[in-house]
């Protein structure tokens, strides 16, 4: 074993302790939130405003006004514009994970008023699974149904379903989506919203995750989801990745070249 395999073995261990210690530590204190994930959000959106449509700038400074969000400032941006992008197809939109309301208050200004399904326990993060014990705890993030219905006070067409997902999702039974943002943070809820959302996806349909490069829960649960599927999730630059639902397969004529691809 060489030199460097054996550091690299040494500082596995004590990375993903770090790691953990950093989410605990973001997931358990709003001090240590305003003060990693709050000042972040605010250099981005002062980047973002000087070449960004003041439209998109006004919407996300509204749903961050007065509220706390684990969204920073291009995260923000990412949900408005592909909410906004998805909203000229049919079907309607949804969140699972809404905390006090903020990536769903940009949801709704970014869909023209689409029917928008908002899931959420309101007191919290159901329980861990036992390897995402070390940086989530259950009940982190509760806000009440309540004050989150009053910040959207002002928005129409949204359906609230309170309690855990997928449970909650029985009402939501018969409707189709183009747009579904998934802020979960534990690998079971996010199998579960997959499990639920995806057969209910238009063609052209995208399920847009958060933390799916910095929770191994997320990235887990869409790998095993999608591993007999022909769908990959698309990593973004930011934490977040999406999955577009296929019209279907493209089937290449045996020897053609790259024009004579067919739609089957
Ligand atoms: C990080 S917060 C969401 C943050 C929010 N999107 C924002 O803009 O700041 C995670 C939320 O997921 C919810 N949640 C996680 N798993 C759930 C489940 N299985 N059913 C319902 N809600 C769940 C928690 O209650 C919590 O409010």
């Amino acid at each position: 074993m060489s030199r460097q395999q054996r550091a690299d073995i040494l500082a596995a261990p004590a990375t993903r302790f770090n790691s953990a210690l950093i989410h605990r530590m973001i997931a358990s204190s709003r001090m240590v939130r305003a003060l990693s994930i709050g000042a972040l959000a605010r250099l981005e959106l002062t980047v973002l405003a000087g070449h960004k449509q003041p439209p998109a700038m006004g919407a996300i400074r509204a749903a961050r006004s007065g509220r706390e969000s684990l969204l920073s400032g291009n995260e923000a941006f990412t949900v408005y514009s592909v909410a906004r992008a998805q909203s000229a197809l049919a079907g309607e939109m949804a969140e699972v994970g809404v905390y006090q309301g903020c990536s769903a208050k940009i949801i709704s200004t970014a869909s023209g008023g689409k029917p928008l399904h908002l899931f959420d326990t309101f007191t919290g993060l159901p329980s861990p699974d036992s390897d995402e014990q070390d940086r989530m705890r259950t009940g982190h993030y509760a806000a009440s149904l309540a004050s989150v219905q009053s910040f959207l006070s002002g928005h129409r067409n949204i359906t609230y379903y309170e309690g855990f997902f997928p449970g909650s999702a029985e009402a939501a039974n018969g409707r189709v989506f183009s747009f579904v943002h998934l802020d979960v943070d534990l690998k079971s809820s996010t199998l579960a919203c997959l499990e639920f959302f995806y057969p209910r996806l238009v063609p052209g349909g995208i399920i847009l995750t958060h933390d799916y490069s910095y929770l191994d829960g997320v990235r887990a649960a869409f790998d095993e989801f999608l591993s007999d599927k022909d769908e990959h999730a698309i990593e973004l630059a930011t934490s977040q990745a999406l999955l577009v639902k296929r019209c279907g397969r493209v089937a290449l004529d045996a020897g053609a070249g790259e024009g004579n691809r067919t739609l089957v």
